[in-house]
């Protein structure tokens, strides 16, 4: 197949009208020559999205199948049927009840379309119930049966699978997040069969999606930060209700600023190639989250992989991939507080730098990492402000012992803009230690400050004790893809 037409991982993609995409946290399936993509959408009192495309590259808006206007019908098993009105008072990502996560399933016996999501309540996560509602048709009008909770466990993030004879089975967490649980389907896909297994108890996974390949069942997953990118991980299984293998990482540290949504299956050029599909959130404001595309590749029957490629098209499984460097630009994350350096936007001589929520459209948090001569050193470029990132020790407005951290030209007098980087654990973290001053960046609260912006200083390097929660010395470089 010719594909033209590329998607560029992590901007806004457009459908054939012209509109955004909204199919946030989705799930494909392939039918007549169509991939249907189904997702979230929050606006205007719709809940689950339906695009399709031939090519994986155009997608054409089939319409919201879900919306607070669908009919509701109730099923053989007891479950609440209310979406809540459109006027009711919501935690700003639209009306009604927080639709996420929809997926479809076609069961053979039934004919039906049977769709499986995660259902709040509109005001906070605290309801954790799944969802079904069914169709005749792949993109018609679904009927809405009602949210519960699975033999009376939480249930949050979600997905389903369904194997080669036909079982079907809905994975989703639980307690509080801390365990996933694995769920077969009766025959019908209406309602819980049984509660089949347990996976990884008590380490809080998120975003489940499965495949199976050459008899190996794998599943990816993600940590649990709210809307932020973490590091993926995978596991495989030769059965899925058997021994599952420990979580071995997937991606890098952000899983390129992904989370999983689902693997879709396609048959490329007579052969089944594996596509991951992942959801930048983007924790700023969640209708500007993106998506991204890349193919997966299996280098032994039990080792998945996930490179990082710019932009998709379905060449990607049959050509060399192109273009997969990174822009070269960096992200620098303070693990102390979750929160990603900036320069404030204001004229002057000297721009404030503070840590600030990600949000992937703001320059002011994407730095250039330049090396200082040849003795290991490193500069940060600021690409909204042009300056670099440096230390002063000459102001008085700040505690003893704290010295203010600034944007200076280079070469500015009485600060130092060169860095060492040194490695503080296993997982990429470091210290970031300043050249002229020997002290070490810090988002250390101090007494009146904002936790939302906390201000970046340096100070002396202590060691930190893990009691006290996460080390505020501690930062990583993230490369912005
Ligand atoms: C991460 C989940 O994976 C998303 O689907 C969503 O529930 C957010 N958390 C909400 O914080």
């Amino acid at each position: 197949m010719e594909n033209i037409a590329r998607l560029y991982n992590g901007q806004a993609w457009k459908d054939t009208d012209g509109h955004t995409i909204r199919a946030h946290g989705g799930w494909m399936l392939q039918q007549d020559g169509y991939y249907y993509w189904f997702g979230e959408d929050r606006t205007d009192g719709k809940k689950v999205s339906c695009y399709r495309s031939s090519d994986l590259s155009c997608w054409e808006n089939r319409g919201a199948v879900l919306t607070l206007k669908s009919k509701v019908r109730p099923t053989y098993y007891r479950t609440s049927l209310e979406m809540y009105s459109p006027d009711q008072e919501d935690i700003g990502y639209g009306q009604g009840a927080v639709i996420e996560r929809p997926k479809v399933l076609r069961n053979e016996r039934t004919g039906k379309y049977v769709m499986w999501m995660h259902w709040e309540n509109g005001r906070d996560y605290h309801d954790a119930r799944c969802a079904v509602a069914t169709c005749d048709t792949i993109d018609g009008d679904y009927v809405y049966h009602g949210s519960f909770n699975p033999i009376g466990y939480m249930s949050r993030d979600c997905t389903v699978f369904q194997d080669d004879d036909g079982s079907a089975y809905f994975i989703s967490a639980a307690r509080d997040n801390a365990d996933l649980l694995v769920y077969r389907l009766s025959d019908d896909y209406l309602s819980i069969d049984e509660h089949v297994k347990t996976l990884w108890p008590g380490q809080y996974r998120e975003a489940p999606a499965v495949m199976k390949r050459n008899g190996v069942y794998f599943l990816i997953t993600s940590a649990c930060t709210g809307w932020l990118p973490n590091q993926g991980t995978y596991a495989y299984a030769d059965s899925l209700t058997g021994k599952w293998s420990q979580l071995l990482p997937f991606g890098d540290s952000t899983t390129y600023d992904s989370q999983p949504a689902f693997i879709m299956p396609l048959q490329v050029q007579g052969k089944t190639e594996y596509l991951y599909v992942g959801d930048r959130w983007d924790p700023s404001s969640y209708h500007d989250s993106t998506y991204v595309f890349l193919p997966l590749s299996f280098p032994m029957d039990k080792e998945m992989k996930v490179d990082w490629a710019d932009h998709f098209t379905l060449n990607h499984f049959t050509d060399s991939i192109e273009n997969t460097l990174h822009s070269g630009m960096h992200r620098i994350k303070s693990c102390g507080a979750e929160r990603y350096l900036a320069v404030q936007q204001t004229a002057g001589e000297e721009a404030a730098v503070n840590g600030k929520m990600l949000s992937y459209l703001a320059e002011e948090q994407k730095w250039i990492v330049e090396q200082a001569e040849d003795d290991g050193y490193v500069l940060f470029k600021n690409v909204f402000d042009g300056r670099y990132l440096a230390a002063s020790l000459s102001s008085d407005e700040l505690p003893e012992g704290d010295g203010k951290v600034l944007l200076v030209q280079k070469g500015a007098h009485g600060c130092c803009c060169e860095w060492a980087l040194k490695d503080a654990d296993d997982e990429g973290k470091i210290l970031i230690r300043n050249r002229m001053s020997g002290k070490v960046l810090s988002t250390r609260n101090r007494t009146g400050e904002s936790l939302a912006h906390p201000s970046v200083h340096v100070e002396e390097a202590v060691e930190h004790d893990p009691r006290k929660g996460r080390d505020p010395q501690l930062f990583e470089i993230l490369a912005v893809y």
